[in-house]
């Protein structure tokens, strides 16, 4: 029986087995590389996702789990390659650099302000005490995410 998976609103449908990290079924059999193998164990966060709305590693979650959830990839938040306005600040305000912690902030981001869309400076750090970055000094990332919440508010984290 194979898994059905709900992945940015289509369900698509895989072969592994349950307990096959959601990871490499995403990276892998579907295509949707922008969550990133780096750690593969939990300490990161570039492999985060959304599942039913909350940050998930998913590095750490066996697929069968998260059957009947739904999963939105960074993918998702973008569909058809329209950056979400968090995503546009975050370029604007030269926060990325090599890029593969960015999957994970963004979806951290998102949940943060979907939360609290007037997030404060101590909030953002705290939301993205799960993310690792080993090239930026965070400040430009921190700065991009209250500078988006303060313009757009709960529109910063739209979905596509
Ligand atoms: S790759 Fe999953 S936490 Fe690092
Ligand atoms: S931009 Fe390189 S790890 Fe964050």
């Amino acid at each position: 029986m194979p898994l059905a998976l709900t992945v940015n609103g289509e369900v698509r449908l895989s072969n592994a087995g349950p307990m096959t990290p959601l990871l490499d079924i995403l990276r892998e059999e579907f295509q949707l590389t922008g969550a990133k193998p780096v750690c593969r164990e939990g300490f990161c966060g570039a492999c985060m996702v959304l599942r039913d709305g909350r940050p998930i590693l998913s590095c750490l979650t066996p697929a069968g789990l998260v059957e009947g959830s739904d999963i939105c990839t960074i993918e998702g938040l973008s569909p058809g390659g329209t950056l979400t306005p968090l995503q546009d600040a975050l370029e604007s305000h030269d926060a990325v650099q090599c890029g593969m912690c960015f999957p994970g902030m963004v979806i951290t981001l998102t949940h943060a302000l979907r939360r609290t869309h007037d997030l404060t400076d101590a909030e953002v750090r705290q939301a993205l005490v799960g993310n690792i970055c080993r090239c930026t000094g965070y400040e430009r990332i921190v700065a991009a995410a209250l500078a988006i919440a303060a313009a757009h508010g709960p529109e910063a984290a739209r979905d596509g």
